[in-house]
């Protein structure tokens, strides 16, 4: 049985006293919540103040990005043992750091295995872009972002991967993919591609979230899908109640 993820990434948003408040607002209930894993990945910034103020709760901590070497003269750059000072997870490869940052499926691979190697759950996120599933290449697309993402990675590391799939053109947009469409993807292309890298046990045991305009209206139809194991949540994650409402709508 997979147990359900839900983290919210709160992206470039939230000073420390912001991360403070909505933190005050959403812990109390957050909580309360059973059945469900989750997670909050605040700016680096936050990290420290948040993690004080999620000590002694279930709700876990993630970075929303991580280099992989291990200290050095990477200026500007968080590495792994800094993130594992505080967090449990890790988001890797966001497609906004693919169109902003220039980071590869190479680049992302290095991320991940210096992730898994400090003991972090890597949260790794895939999709395609609007042209590309325009143009019916999502499959090609997914499989090879899972296959050079994930290389090299060894099966009995490969348990604790989380994979994201977020549509590129679902991200911020306010269009979701439907829920059909997402667990057709995560069924027929995410979890055989796994499955080509290690086998079936990983691949059935994966957790894979699907990300991309998730909100409170929409949350239960991804959750009740078999393939689909919780949501990586953007905008929404930024307002307690909707991402409280997420949250159980997960638990449920
Ligand atoms: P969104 O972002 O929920 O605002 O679409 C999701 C994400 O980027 O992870």
């Amino acid at each position: 049985m997979r147990k359900s993820l839900v983290a919210g990434n709160w992206k470039m948003n939230k000073t420390v006293e912001q991360a403070r408040l909505l933190i005050s607002e959403m812990v109390p209930e957050l909580k309360q919540v059973e059945g469900v894993e989750k997670g909050l990945c605040p700016p680096y910034t936050a990290l420290l103040a948040v993690s004080a103020l999620l000590a002694g709760t279930d709700i876990g901590l993630g970075a929303q990005n991580m280099f992989w070497e291990q200290a050095g003269a990477y200026t500007g750059e968080i590495s792994p043992p800094m993130v594992a000072e505080f967090c449990q997870y890790v988001i890797l490869g966001h497609s906004e750091r693919r169109t902003y940052f220039g980071e590869t499926d190479a680049t992302v691979n290095k991320r991940v295995q210096a992730a898994l190697a400090h003991n972090l759950i890597p949260i790794v996120c895939i999709g395609e872009t609007l042209a590309e599933n325009e143009a019916g290449q999502t499959a090609q697309v997914v499989s090879r972002q899972v296959g050079e993402g994930l290389k090299g990675i060894q099966p009995e590391q490969a348990g604790r991967l989380v994979i994201a799939y977020e549509p590129v053109w679902a991200i911020g947009t306010g269009r979701a993919a439907t829920g059909d469409d997402a667990n057709r993807v995560v069924g027929q292309v995410i979890r055989p591609a796994l499955d080509g890298l290690f086998g079936s046990t990983i691949a059935q045991g994966a957790r894979v979230l699907y990300g991309g305009s998730v909100t409170a209206a929409n949350a239960a139809e991804f959750f009740s899908l078999p393939e689909i194991d919780g949501a990586l949540v953007g905008g929404a994650s930024l307002k307690a109640a909707e991402f409280i409402k997420i949250t159980r709508a997960a638990a449920a």
